[in-house]
């Protein structure tokens, strides 16, 4: 079967080609990779194609289902565990769709720790200045973690590892969660608690109709003067006018980014040497205090081969018997 099957891949990354292809040795399917997004315009590309694969960006509303119908294509293989860019409901009865529910909870964990750790030790200052042979520590004051209060909003997969970090730290660690866990070893309190007691506060939780701007300008007054931001979650979890506010204000005291409200038309991209849009992203990158990755927090070499080698078994899976472990259904 493997080998008669044609997968179209789009916004396809140089890490993807890599992992899939070394995925893929074992599979044999015959995969196309687009550089660009899927959408209305460009799912014309998938004529011929029993499957597309595509990530976060791509567009997979009713227009394009229906496209991607008429044209043959059996099935949306997701190659990320977010299906909101893929209207499922509409895709019913007519093509399957496929996702990685889960593939490094410690690539995104770790990357919130480094995050972290850059931010309140001035790595990102220091580096540049060791650069440029300055030797002076001026300005370089950091802080212990040991002892710190941290506020973990969110205790799945995620939140349980960056939890076990911080013990590891000696921290004290407080968390909230809509649905908690039962026999944990952390303190559960209230969110209120949460923005009250907390020197460090890192979302793990997903983004919903209750998450949405759950940092706002209110939220920020009952925080902590000084406390730290860490968001590898999603990015419309806080109101950035209000995170740039809290910044110049000194309330927040510094803000670790790997996602951000209005990231699908900047992020994964090379915008340098471009006019930049967005004031609200420009100032808050312009802080000294505000670190801002752009949704790297998944990319180790650990989850892209899991998520490379669960998507084609995904495809292998459906496409064998009608059905997959992973399907999305709505
Ligand atoms: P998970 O499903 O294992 O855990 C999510 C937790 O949030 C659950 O314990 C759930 O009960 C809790 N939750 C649900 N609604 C809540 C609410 N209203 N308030 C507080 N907690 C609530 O998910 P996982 O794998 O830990 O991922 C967490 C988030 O990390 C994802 O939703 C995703 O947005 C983000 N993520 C970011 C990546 C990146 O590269 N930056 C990569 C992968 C995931």
């Amino acid at each position: 079967m493997s080998d008669k099957v044609k997968i179209a891949f789009f916004d396809a990354k140089d890490y993807d080609i890599a992992s899939f292809d070394e995925a893929n040795k074992d599979k044999n399917f015959k995969i196309k990779y687009y550089d660009t997004k899927l959408d209305a315009d460009t799912v014309k590309l998938a004529k011929g194609y029993d499957v597309v694969c595509v990530f976060v960006n791509d567009t997979v509303d009713e227009k394009v289902i229906n496209s991607l119908y008429k044209k043959g294509v059996k099935l949306i293989a997701l190659r990320c565990a977010g299906f909101n860019n893929v209207d499922a409901a509409k895709a019913a009865g007519k093509l399957g769709v496929v996702r990685v529910p889960a593939y490094s909870p410690y690539a995104v964990a770790e990357h919130a720790t480094a995050l972290l750790l850059t931010s309140i030790r001035r790595i990102h200052k220091a580096y540049i200045r060791t650069k440029d042979f300055n030797f002076s520590l001026n300005g370089l004051m950091g802080f212990d973690l040991h002892g710190k209060t941290v506020g973990v909003v969110g205790t799945g997969k995620i939140g349980r590892v960056f939890i076990d970090i911080c013990k590891g730290f000696g921290m004290h660690v407080i968390a909230y969660d809509k649905f908690p866990a039962k026999d944990v070893d952390f303190e559960y309190v209230d969110i209120k608690e949460i923005w009250k007691r907390s020197d460090i506060i890192s979302f793990h939780c997903p983004l919903t109709e209750e998450t949405y701007h759950m940092v706002d300008a209110k939220s920020i007054k009952n925080m902590k003067k000084g406390v730290v931001l860490i968001n590898t979650s999603r990015g419309a979890l806080i109101d950035s006018d209000a995170l740039l506010e809290g910044i110049r204000s000194r309330h927040i005291g510094a803000a670790c980014l790997d996602v951000y409200e209005e990231e699908a038309d900047v992020f994964f991209e090379d915008r340098s040497g471009h006019i930049f849009e967005d004031d609200t992203l420009a100032r808050l990158i312009s802080m000294p205090n505000v670190i801002v990755t752009s949704h790297q927090a998944f990319l180790t070499r650990e989850a892209l081969t899991n998520i490379a080698q669960t998507t084609l078994d995904n495809i292998e899976e459906y496409l064998g018997t009608g059905k997959c472990v992973n399907e999305v259904t709505v």
